[in-house]
């Protein structure tokens, strides 16, 4: 830059002293020359320099070339061993539930077993402290037969915060059944009987809390709340909807589905040909918000809920194998891609009720007669696994 001013200073002075100027050009041509050959030198030492880095630069490209290539086939080779072992544990899982179907446990079963026995979870949990829950249903990993019943129909469930067991055998009563534990009930060891103030429909109803909370249809329709611990109507409210058809066109008997899950309380009814969903207040059974799901009634037979999300039960008729084939997320977390088609371990009935629990994370399941659990295996949502 200074150069260039001078450069400019002495062509602007040229006119006034043209022999100084001559003088001072040449010396300004001497220093441009000093300038440019030490330009050029240096440019030439940068090349030199260069050509050497871009041999470096490839050499360092090639060994890291070499260390990824190395590195992709490990992780390949990896993860080929991993899916073997997946594959045969998922095998011997599908051979274990089959040996288990063909050979229902023996009442009264060995004293160590793990899906049965559960320790109450003590201290309540607050309605709402487990929203937001990111747990998705991804496998069905094993069935266990508990016991027959009778009724065709019926609902069982045991209430994740009491731990205690409750059986309703049919589809219009009004007696439940409590039992201390499952083994208990697989034992057939004398339940509490309890006599409702007021009768129960269907197979839609739910424990949760130390609380029932059923359907009974007269004229209206009523959810009602009953309180365990003193065994009294704690409260009761009438269910909003139009017509009184079943939620699922495999179980005409309920109209109403009430099931639980780590959010709170919910209910499933039936609105046009779909099913639709209710976020209901589980201390006042005030309905919180309403939701139209893309799941269609017709071949339902039963649902549930886990962390938010709704998983539809499809069958046929005759009964062929049950499996989830609708799932809708109230929180727009789960895409379609995302919640595979599930089937359940392949059985000759019908569920008239499927019934989660949380803690458990495990399913109480009425089928033909037989009381069922089924073990869940989850993943997160929104994490996707190849
Ligand atoms: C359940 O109901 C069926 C049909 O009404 C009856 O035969 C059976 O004895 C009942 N079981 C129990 C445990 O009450
Ligand atoms: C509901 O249950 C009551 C009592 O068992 C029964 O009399 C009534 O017929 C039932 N209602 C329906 C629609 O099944
Ligand atoms: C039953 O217990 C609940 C609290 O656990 C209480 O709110 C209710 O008033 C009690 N009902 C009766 C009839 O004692």
């Amino acid at each position: 830059m200074r150069v260039f001013i001078s450069l400019f200073l002495l062509i602007s002075s040229t006119r006034l002293h043209p022999s100084w100027a001559q003088y001072h050009y040449q010396g300004l041509m001497n220093y441009l020359e000093n300038r440019m050959q030490a330009m050029e030198e240096r440019i030439s030492v940068w090349q030199e320099q260069a050509v050497r880095y871009g041999v470096d630069l490839k050499e360092f490209r090639q060994q890291a070339a070499d260390v990824m290539e190395r590195l992709a086939r490990d992780h390949d080779k990896l993860r080929q061993e991993l899916d073997s072992a997946g594959g045969k544990v998922e095998r011997m899982e599908r051979e274990m539930d089959y040996i288990e179907t063909k050979n229902p446990p023996p009442p009264c079963s060995k004293a160590e077993d793990k899906m049965v026995e559960q320790k109450p979870m003590g201290k309540m949990k607050k309605t709402g402290e487990l929203r937001g829950c990111m747990d998705l249903v991804f496998s069905i990993k094993a069935m266990k037969i508990l016991k027959r019943m009778g009724s065709p129909k019926g609902t069982w469930t045991r209430d994740a915060v009491t731990a205690k067991v409750y059986a309703f055998n049919g589809t219009a009563d009004d007696t439940l059944y409590e039992f201390s534990s499952v083994r208990a009930l697989s034992s057939s060891s004398d339940p509490r009987a309890i006599t409702l103030p007021v009768f129960w429909n269907g197979t839609g109803h739910t424990v949760h809390n130390g609380q029932v909370y059923y359907v009974t249809e007269g004229s209206e329709l009523r959810v009602m709340k009953y309180d365990l611990q003193n065994d009294s109507m704690a409260d009761s409210a009438v269910f909003p909807v139009d017509d009184h058809s079943p939620v699922f066109s495999l179980n005409q008997e309920t109209i109403v589905d009430l099931v639980a899950d780590e959010e709170g309380l919910w209910a499933l009814y039936g609105s046009k040909d779909k099913v639709s969903l209710a976020r209901m207040d589980a201390n006042t059974l005030d309905i919180e918000q309403m939701w139209d799901t893309s799941c269609p009634r017709e071949n339902a037979e039963s649902a549930f809920m886990v962390c938010g999300t709704l998983y539809v039960v499809y069958n046929s008729k005759p009964p062929s194998r049950s499996r989830i084939q609708c799932v809708f997320d109230v929180n727009d977390m789960v895409n379609a891609e995302e919640a595979p088609l599930l089937y359940f371990p392949r059985r000759y009935g019908t569920h008239s009720s499927i019934k989660y629990n949380p803690h458990e994370k495990q399913l109480y399941a009425w089928d033909d007669g037989y009381q069922i659990l089924y073990k869940l295996s989850m993943k997160k949502k929104g994490v996707f696994v190849n």
